[in-house]
């Protein structure tokens, strides 16, 4: 395979085998917020992306994506199991989210992750042009930056935590928690959605492996790694575009009659999480809805839930949970034609989903704990006629941009009903208000900024020291 001056390592590429509806193969993006943020990024750059292409067959050989070389790593059933559902999902993911779900621990998860780390490693050295530049993603490969510099210490190495890097004391509980900081110290820099996060992991490095650490620099061995924040963002001019063409505004449209004409709707769009606060925010509505503060015919909610990670225990007991709660509201206060929730566990394309954007008075996003969120974002930019209320958890790292958004605390059930009443019924002036100076917000703060930052505080990193030419 040719080799790329840019590389990007993910679990995920940003196609996924998927089985359409008539039940032919296809290939379809990957809903997630890793993807939606890389995607539109790389689009026409001499850029190979090193992932898993989903399924546990051999690695199939993709076409190019917008321009895009994809090198796709195999997973086997035992490597699905053990690292995908196991280390990442079942063990990091709950830690990283404040433990919301208990965290579960397993050697044998362990082997899997370094072992599918090590297959990652090898072939983003393989794709890296010499002295070129690798960026490594997320959760799943923090072993990844440190294996690659063994391999080729001529690159420059990034990696980026799309999800929350926790407290000291939450972190200290993990079996192996010094050789996933050395991992990800392989890098030049190691972005951080938040401040906090980067703190954290100083506090960690000084701790753990005793080094000299402050919240931007780390001394290992003879190099220095810089650390900070760097709030992912969307592509806010595409997804304006997008929401402003004339057939997305139709479909709008008809999706209001199709809902029944009502006052106001509000929408939710997560996947299927733990983390996302679903349950909490139906009990919110189920309260309102039994209170009479909010009633079926004038108001209507539809909550987008696309299930995700679905052999994981805990994702299929809380789809089970949503599945019942849902039915349950229905079955007490829907009327024949009129559910008070409308609730779809499907994948749709951008176009239905900003049409949904463009659909909901309220946009509701409640998680207990998430890196960013970036739904939250594409509701803010879909909203290019400046009006829509924002409705979203403090504990979403959104909440420091948007901090005109009608703040929650998803925890406290009957401040989320007070705060989900507010957004319903604030006065356009306020709405717009606060829309106008979240979309001004997200105009200067996309993708494009992102990454330039991102890249540009890489370039500068990484003392020459320790860097060695192309073997
Ligand atoms: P996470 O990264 O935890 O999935 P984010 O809110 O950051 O959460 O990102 C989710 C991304 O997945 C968004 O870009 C959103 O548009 C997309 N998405 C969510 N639900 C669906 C769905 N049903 N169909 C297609 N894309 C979806
Ligand atoms: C979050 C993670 C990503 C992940 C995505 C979808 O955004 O930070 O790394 O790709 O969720 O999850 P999945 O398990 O389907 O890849």
């Amino acid at each position: 395979m040719r080799q790329s001056p840019l590389v990007v390592v993910a679990n995920r590429l940003p196609i996924d085998d998927s089985v359409a509806p008539d039940g032919a193969f296809e290939w379809r993006r990957s809903p997630g917020g890793l993807v939606s943020a890389l995607h539109p990024l790389l689009r026409h750059t001499p850029a190979t992306w090193v992932g898993w292409a989903g399924g546990t067959g051999p690695a199939p050989e993709l076409p190019d994506v917008d321009g895009v070389r994809m090198r796709t790593v195999a997973l086997n059933a035992e490597d699905f199991r053990d690292h995908y559902e196991g280390f990442a999902n079942a063990t990091l993911w709950p830690l990283y989210h404040d433990a919301v779900e208990q965290p579960e621990y397993h050697r044998r998860w362990w082997e899997a992750y370094q072992r599918v780390n090590q297959r990652f490693a090898e072939a983003a050295a393989e794709v890296a042009e010499p002295g070129g530049l690798v960026w490594v993603q997320d959760y799943h490969l923090q072993l990844v930056p440190g294996l690659l510099r063994a391999l080729r210490p001529d690159l420059r190495i990034g990696f980026f935590l799309h999800v929350p890097f926790p407290p000291p004391e939450l972190f200290m509980q993990l079996p192996r928690r010094s050789e996933l900081l050395r991992g990800m110290l392989g890098a030049d820099l190691i972005g951080f959605q938040r401040a906090q996060a980067a703190h954290n992991f100083a506090q960690l490095a000084a701790k753990v492996l005793g080094l000299s650490a402050t919240d931007r620099r780390i001394g290992v061995d003879d190099r220095v790694v810089r650390i900070g924040a760097f709030p992912v963002a969307i592509d806010t001019a595409e997804m304006a575009a997008l929401a402003a063409r004339p057939e997305v505004a139709d479909r709008a449209r008809r999706l209001r009659q199709d809902l029944g004409q009502p006052e106001k709707v509000i929408l939710s769009v997560d996947r299927m999480d733990y983390t996302k606060g679903i349950e909490q925010r139906l009990k919110a509505y189920r309260e309102l809805l039994a209170s009479g503060d909010v009633k079926v015919r004038d108001t209507v909610l539809v909550q987008v839930a696309v299930p995700s990670r679905d052999r994981v225990g805990q994702y299929q007991i809380l789809r089970d949970r949503v599945e019942h709660q849902v039915g349950r509201i229905n079955g007490e206060f829907g009327r024949v034609g009129e559910p008070a929730i409308h609730y779809l566990s499907q994948p749709f394309d951008r176009a239905e989903l900003v049409a949904l954007y463009r659909v909901a008075d309220v946009m509701a996003v409640t998680p207990l704990r998430d890196g960013m969120n970036l739904v939250a974002k594409e509701y803010v930019a879909a909203r290019v006629d400046g009006t829509g209320a924002l409705l979203l958890s403090e504990f979403a790292g959104a909440a420091a941009e948007l901090e005109q958004a009608y703040l929650v605390n998803p925890h406290d059930l009957d401040g989320l009903k007070q705060g989900l009443l507010a957004a319903l019924r604030a006065g356009p002036e306020d709405v717009a208000a606060r829309m106008r100076a979240m979309r001004e917000h997200l105009a200067h703060n996309d993708i494009h900024a992102w990454a330039a930052s991102y890249l540009s505080a890489l370039e500068e990193s990484g003392s020459l020291v320790g860097r060695r030419p192309a073997p």
